[in-house]
């Protein structure tokens, strides 16, 4: 049986679904990239905002359409959006054959071959499940670069997010399981890895914090490029800052997500962290790691957010000079603390205009930021080439940053390159190979 996968959603989900792809090839199922050849469809899915579910409604009526050619393709629908909706999604989406939950993977093969007599839904959260000795297969990859998870779930409930209800208590994986797996890939030829989780601060194996398994990870591997994702500022620490700073193949980027600028919403978003003390984390990080890149998540149009409020954000935004954020405006999820308790009241329209208003600040900032890049030379991790023309390739540098430059005869993806910025785009730097 051949099956096919798609994934919307954050890295967790693309972790999760190589952690799905291998237990399914583990179990004499075939992995296909062509959707046409499948005799299963399973579609990651992402309950953060209601758009987000939304696209994925898009993707089940395409599938039903390829149901009518096949009838004996079967569609599950797996992840967070599963875990949200339950039986409820099998009486919405009458072509979804199964619905399995982000700790419930491993029964998908016994699952899958239940279908033809019945429809399934498997979707208990656990404390302990962390998939930890199930090496991924890599379906979402480049070759170069790979998430490798270090918790699931998480427990910060913030009042506006679904995840503590669709991923359930936060674990951590042991850190033996987490070198094992960073050794594969190096032996596969990784470059790059990514430790990933909702929030990397609060790993903690008996005593062993984020710290010191990023610390121990970079000396394991010192030709490997290390990244993580996502901090919070209610947890990040010092010695985080320090372990960043002291070895070079730890990348100089850290996403700290702050959500609002105004500490009333703070508060109500139960962030746990004041528009100060968040300053405090940021000042501690420029001053730890001077060449840093710092990114952010930002929410507008929350519960009794004012105009006050959002100036707030946009004062915040540009006392930090982030170098990129990722916008969003406030979408209610049913069974959250601000759905149940607080007032939705900010119209549609003013939302929408506030993200607009927090977009704009933003391009400028990081129109500054890759201003400022301009005559210094970077060392370039090659992914591959550019999406206008093949004798351009394109990679990151250690702060993140996306670099255009003319390809050498002799560049290959996966080399480590020398780049000399020159000008910029609105999303890219562009540079020349710098000898
Ligand atoms: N509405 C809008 N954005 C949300 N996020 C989380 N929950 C919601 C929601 N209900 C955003 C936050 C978070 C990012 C992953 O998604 O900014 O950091
Ligand atoms: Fe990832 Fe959160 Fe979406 Fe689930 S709800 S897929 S954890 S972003």
């Amino acid at each position: 049986m051949k099956f096919y996968i798609e994934t919307y959603g954050c890295q967790m989900n693309v972790a999760d679904s190589e952690v799905v792809a291998s237990i399914l090839i583990e179990h004499g199922f075939i992995h296909t990239k062509n959707i046409d050849e499948a005799d299963i469809i399973l579609v990651n899915t992402c309950s953060i905002r209601e758009n987000a579910e939304t696209r994925v409604r898009g993707r089940l009526k395409v599938f039903q359409q390829i149901k009518k050619q096949k009838p004996t393709i079967k569609i599950g629908v797996l992840g967070c959006m599963g875990e949200r909706l339950k039986e409820e999604l099998l009486k919405q989406e009458v072509m979804v054959d199964m619905v399995v939950g982000p700790d419930s993977y491993r029964l998908l093969p016994n699952t899958i071959h239940k279908l033809d007599v019945e429809k399934v839904v498997e979707t208990t959260l656990s404390d302990e499940e962390t998939y930890e000795e199930i090496l991924p297969y890599r379906t979402e990859s480049n070759g170069i670069s790979a998430f490798v998870s270090i918790t699931r779930g998480c427990q910060n409930f913030c009042s506006y997010c679904i995840v503590p209800y669709v991923r359930g208590a936060e674990r951590s994986r042991s850190p033996e399981s987490i070198i094992q797996e960073i050794n594969g890939l190096k032996e596969q030829a990784f470059k790059e890895v990514t430790l990933i989780g909702q929030n990397v601060d609060s790993y903690r194996y008996n005593n062993f914090s984020f710290a010191d398994l990023l610390e121990l990870v970079a000396r394991q591997f010192p030709a490997l490029r290390i990244r993580f994702s996502t901090n919070h500022p209610k947890d990040m620490t010092d010695q985080l800052l320090r372990v960043v700073a002291s070895y070079d193949n730890i990348c100089k980027h850290i996403h700290l997500p702050v959500q609002s600028g105004s500490n009333k919403i703070l508060k109500l978003m139960n962030r746990g962290y004041t528009r100060e003390q968040y300053l405090q984390r940021i000042a501690s990080i420029y001053k730890h790691i001077p060449d840093v890149a710092i990114s952010t998540d930002i929410m507008v149009g929350f519960c009794d957010e004012t105009l006050a409020d959002h100036s707030q954000t946009l004062s915040l935004m540009k006392e930090v000079g982030y170098d990129f954020a990722f916008m969003f405006k406030y979408s209610e999820r049913s069974g959250t603390y601000a759905a149940k308790h607080l007032n939705d009241n900010v119209p549609e329209k003013e939302k929408i205009r506030r993200l607009n208003e927090v977009i704009a600040l933003q391009n400028e900032l990081s129109y500054e930021s890759k201003k400022h890049d301009v005559g210094k030379v970077f060392d370039v991790l090659v992914e591959g080439y550019s999406k206008k023309s093949k004798k351009q390739m394109m990679g990151r540098n250690s702060q993140n940053k996306v670099i255009v430059f003319d390809a050498h005869h002799n560049t290959c993806i996966g080399d480590v390159v020398k780049v000399k910025v020159e000008s910029f785009t609105s999303a890219t730097l562009i540079g020349k190979i710098y000898e």
